[in-house]
């Protein structure tokens, strides 16, 4: 076998990479979990083909929060220009760089950046398809990143996050005479005791917002066209019930 494919196969994995032997990575993810991944490649090609389909030669993508570069090495594997991936935790760099060499991908880069650093970062530049996946309800500061991935896109921009129950309703904004409507909800959640693993926040203060609210603010920040991405049948079981969406919205 091949040394590097060998290397790839010593461990386990977040995701089942397709290698170019037949093999596949073993995933540590539990078996009825693992739908997860392949519920959002359906999402986000159902969202992307239609526009992008006839030309993946002239598309840059821009994955942020790339984890071990999964959906990047996939839209790789579409022909893409080019994909970047970027994630705050090194490791996650260095495992996307070596599955991508595995798979013989030469289309993709990777970089360790932080989300709140992204748009000064000189390495990474904005790109026709920007996908924001299992991001933002990991984040204290979710719209700053949204705003962010505005700025990288030019394009398509895919946003995908476990969600909140929803509020709404008017409030008393400084007076009772002076009432505001309320635009959506963030739900906190606390991850201060696991900012060490893999997939969890690095600061540990998590806002989750409800679907409307990531509609609201795409549109707020810029985005136009902006819609939740239907799940398909037999999809991941969050997905099929709402507690985790996929919004899309374009760049005008
Ligand atoms: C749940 S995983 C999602 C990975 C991948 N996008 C996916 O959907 O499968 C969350 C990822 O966000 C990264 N992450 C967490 N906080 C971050 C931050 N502030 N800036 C950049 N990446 C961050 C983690 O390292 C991890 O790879």
């Amino acid at each position: 076998m091949d040394e590097l494919l060998e290397t790839v196969h010593q461990r386990q994995w977040f995701y089942e990479f397709e290698l170019p032997d037949g093999s596949r990575t073993e995933s540590y993810l539990p078996a009825e979990a693992r739908t997860v991944h392949t519920t959002r490649l359906a999402m986000a090609m159902a969202a992307l083909e239609p526009h992008y389909g006839d030309r993946w030669d002239q598309v840059d993508v821009l994955d942020l929060a790339c984890h071990q570069g999964w959906f990047a090495a996939q839209l790789a594997g579409k022909g893409c220009r080019r994909v970047t991936g970027m994630d705050a935790r090194e490791e996650h760099v260095a495992d996307s760089e070596l599955i991508c060499r595995a798979m013989g991908l030469s289309n993709t880069g990777f970089v360790r950046c932080d989300i709140d650093a992204l748009t000064k970062n000189p390495d990474i530049q904005p790109a026709d398809i920007v996908l924001m996946l299992g991001l933002i309800y990991h984040l204290e500061n979710p719209v700053g990143a949204i705003r962010a991935a505005r700025k990288m896109c030019t394009g398509h921009c895919l946003i995908e996050t476990q969600v909140g129950p929803h509020l709404s309703g008017m409030l008393d904004w400084g007076h009772f005479d002076f009432v505001r409507p309320i635009q959506g909800c963030f739900t906190i959640i606390d991850e201060t005791e696991e900012t060490h693993a893999n997939e969890a926040s690095t600061t540990g203060i998590c806002l989750a917002p409800s679907a409307e609210t990531l509609v609201w603010i795409m549109r707020k920040v810029g985005f136009v066209d902006v819609g939740l991405i239907a799940p398909p049948e037999n999809a991941y079981e969050q997905h099929r019930h709402f507690k985790r969406v996929m919004a899309v919205g374009r760049v005008p």
